[in-house]
């Protein structure tokens, strides 16, 4: 048996030290077809249908997208996105990146980590966007360069047994309709932001973006019914939440279990959330309703008298990393006065490796500036990604034996002051 050899590599690239394979040429791309064939081969041969991609190919941005070329062809890609996203203390710009491919006989020669590079060294230069973030296919891929897990989220089942819940809440008068959610478009907009600034991880969606969000393309209903929007309603008429959802038929003993799934819930007080949820789970016809992705903070588990029936399991969800440090750690606020000196380690933006003094005051506007002094914690830009959102616990990670206290005292300051209630969240996939 010889050695099996990609058909697009003539002659074996060599890897020079710390850089990509040779005969790789880099540059922005040029229009969002160029994706097109690179995420069908590196997807397994699932092209996108062509309504898929007008609605991705609208939010493409090709100044900050990347393309590799061999051959002159693109082998590999990373989309680039100017995203605003609420982080502690509020909305800020963030770039957001996707569509990270590269074609198979291209794997594992530098090149994911090359367009990575040269992404984080762009927002750099132009001190552009402070903070990068990503969701992953795989949970091992981006620790390495310097992203932490910066939000979690939490699937949930609620069987039929499982229905019952005490809402201390009044929620006379509220009323729900049913209905598309092209028609509630307008009602989704209006609840989606004044929900925006609560809870950090959530995205500014522009007309694109709310495109995206309520996106019901056939071939991704995998035999449930098309989206349905409920809108609940209080006496006077307004609008004050909604979920976006659906019913997959299903029979057990000729009895009707449909699978009500939830993709988003927004409400804007508690009232009017837990008569959303109430009505979901009294849906007709519905056996088991579950959510793939809520926040792990979610009052739904405190409304279900048996949360433990509903089976919450906790993942990994949005990874965001620091650009520049000093930037992205004064970007946000924090839950409590600290004064600490971070000793980072980022081996993939070597400008943020160094002595770093975060202060923030009562009001938690920080400041955050190189320094000689002596280190209180030591830490990677991983860890630093991991509690950039508010969520994440620079306590768990040290006792994880990620972060060292240096100074006694400065792990649990630092740890309270990074933490945020409610914990981040973030349902926009991009
Ligand atoms: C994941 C993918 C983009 C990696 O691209 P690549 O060019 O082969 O990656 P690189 O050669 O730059 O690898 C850089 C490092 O990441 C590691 N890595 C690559 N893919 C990995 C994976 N799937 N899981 C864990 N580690 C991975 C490499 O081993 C290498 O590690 P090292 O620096 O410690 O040696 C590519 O395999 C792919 O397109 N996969 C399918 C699509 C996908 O899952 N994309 C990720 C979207 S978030």
């Amino acid at each position: 048996m010889g050695k099996v050899r990609a058909a697009a590599d003539p002659a074996e690239p060599v890897r020079p030290a710390g850089g990509p394979a040779a005969g790789y040429t880099f540059r922005a791309a040029a229009e969002w077809a160029e994706f097109g064939a690179v995420i069908d081969l590196a997807y397994g041969g699932h092209p996108h249908s062509p309504a898929h991609s007008a609605v991705v190919g609208a939010l493409f941005e090709p100044k900050r997208s990347l393309v590799a070329c061999y051959g002159g062809r693109p082998c590999a890609t990373l989309a680039g996105y100017a995203l605003e996203m609420t982080l502690p203390g509020g909305p800020v710009p963030v770039a957001g990146i996707g569509y990270v491919a590269v074609a198979p006989p291209h794997r594992r020669r530098g090149l994911m980590r090359e367009l990575l590079r040269r992404a984080l060294t762009a927002l750099h230069e132009e001190r552009a966007e402070p903070v990068m973030v990503l969701h992953s296919t795989e949970p091992g891929i981006y620790g390495r360069f310097g992203f932490g897990v910066a939000s979690q989220a939490v699937e949930v089942s609620v069987p039929p047994e499982a229905r019952a819940f005490s809402a201390d809440v009044d929620t006379a008068g509220l009323v729900m309709d049913v209905g598309s959610p092209e028609d509630a478009g307008a009602v989704v907009a209006d609840i989606y932001r004044a929900c925006l600034p609560q809870r950090p991880g959530l995205l500014r969606r522009d007309a694109a973006w709310q495109r995206r969000a309520v996106e019901d393309e056939p071939e991704g209903r995998h035999g449930a019914g098309r989206l349905l929007c409920m809108v609940v309603s209080g006496p006077g008429g307004e609008a004050r939440g909604y979920a976006l959802y659906r019913l997959r038929p299903a029979w057990e003993r000729s009895r009707p279990r449909y699978a009500l799934s939830v993709r988003e819930v927004f409400a804007r007080d508690p009232a009017a959330y837990a008569f959303v949820w109430r009505s979901l789970l009294d849906t007709d016809l519905a056996g088991t309703v579950s959510a793939a992705a809520r926040p792990v903070d979610d009052p739904l588990l405190a409304l279900l008298d048996d949360p433990r029936s509903a089976a919450p399991t906790v993942r990994d969800q949005l990874y965001a990393r620091a650009v520049d440090l000093d930037r992205a750690l004064s970007a946000r606020t924090y839950s409590a006065p600290v004064d600490v000196v971070l000793e980072v380690r980022d081996a993939m933006c070597p400008w943020n490796t160094g002595r770093w003094r975060l202060a923030a005051d009562a009001y938690g506007k920080a400041a955050c500036v190189r320094t000689r002094a002596a280190a209180d914690l030591v830490l990677s830009a991983r860890d630093i990604g991991a509690v950039l959102l508010g969520g994440g616990s620079l306590v768990q990670l040290a006792h994880a034996g990620r972060v060292t206290e240096l100074r006694p005292g400065a792990l649990s300051a630092a740890s309270t002051a990074f933490r945020h209630d409610p914990a981040p969240f973030c349902p926009m996939s991009f």
